[in-house]
């Protein structure tokens, strides 16, 4: 394990039941993998940019001599691209927000998830790019959705899994913090899932 990379969406610092798993998650790691590069990226406070016009066609060019013009604009994408291509781990620890992921984490994928770089156009279908990496999804929500009649609603578990094995990201893992806001359930909901951490096959 060269390299890992966790980000971290919830804007809610030490409150944040995704920050606090994924606090345990990276101290497993780190003893487990104590020359490994650990970047925390915190997509919260980075605000990173939504897709406009240009930088649009500077990641999705297929000419050359445009992609060069262009460069620029790309550069952002380039750079987060570039981190995910080399990184083994991809942790990514978000929130749900509205039965979904929040926004700050959308602008990333949309910034990574790039024909040429992430994945690549290939007969009648799609090949993903982002080959022989491991994804932990560690996951808080105020509802309980694994199991129950709210199961149907999280649009954030299977969402993440198909935008991943889009990219090539098939072997994916999850972690939950659930039920954060069902008071009966809410105290143990992160000491679950820190066990769960415990589990995970790393
Ligand atoms: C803007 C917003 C939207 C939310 N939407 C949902 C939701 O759709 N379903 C749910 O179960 N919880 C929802 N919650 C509750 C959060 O998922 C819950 O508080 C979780 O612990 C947030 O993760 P964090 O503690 O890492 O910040 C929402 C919270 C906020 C602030």
């Amino acid at each position: 394990m060269k390299q890992i990379l966790m980000l971290e969406v919830s804007p809610r610092g030490k409150d944040s039941a995704s920050r606090s798993v994924a606090d345990t998650l990276a101290a497993r790691l780190t003893d487990l993998y104590p020359s490994a590069k650990l970047i925390r990226r915190d997509l919260a406070a980075e605000h990173l940019s939504h897709l406009d016009g240009v930088t649009l066609r500077a990641i999705s060019t297929q000419d050359p001599a445009e992609a060069k013009r262009l460069k620029e604009a790309a550069h952002q994408s380039d750079e987060l691209t570039d981190e995910l291509l080399e990184s083994d781990l991809l942790v990514i620890a978000t929130p749900m927000w509205n039965f979904g992921i929040p926004s700050a984490l959308k602008a990333w994928i949309d910034l990574v998830v790039r024909p040429g770089k992430t994945f690549q156009y290939a007969g009648d279908g799609v090949v993903g790019l982002a080959k022989n990496k491991k994804a932990i999804l560690v996951l808080a929500s105020g509802g309980v959705f694994t199991e129950g009649p709210w199961r149907s609603w999280d649009f954030v578990e299977p969402y993440l899994r198909q935008i991943l094995g889009f990219i090539g990201i098939v072997d994916v893992q999850t972690v939950r913090a659930e039920g954060m806001n069902i008071p009966p359930l809410a105290p143990s909901a992160v000491p679950n899932a820190n066990k769960a951490v415990d589990e995970l096959a790393l």
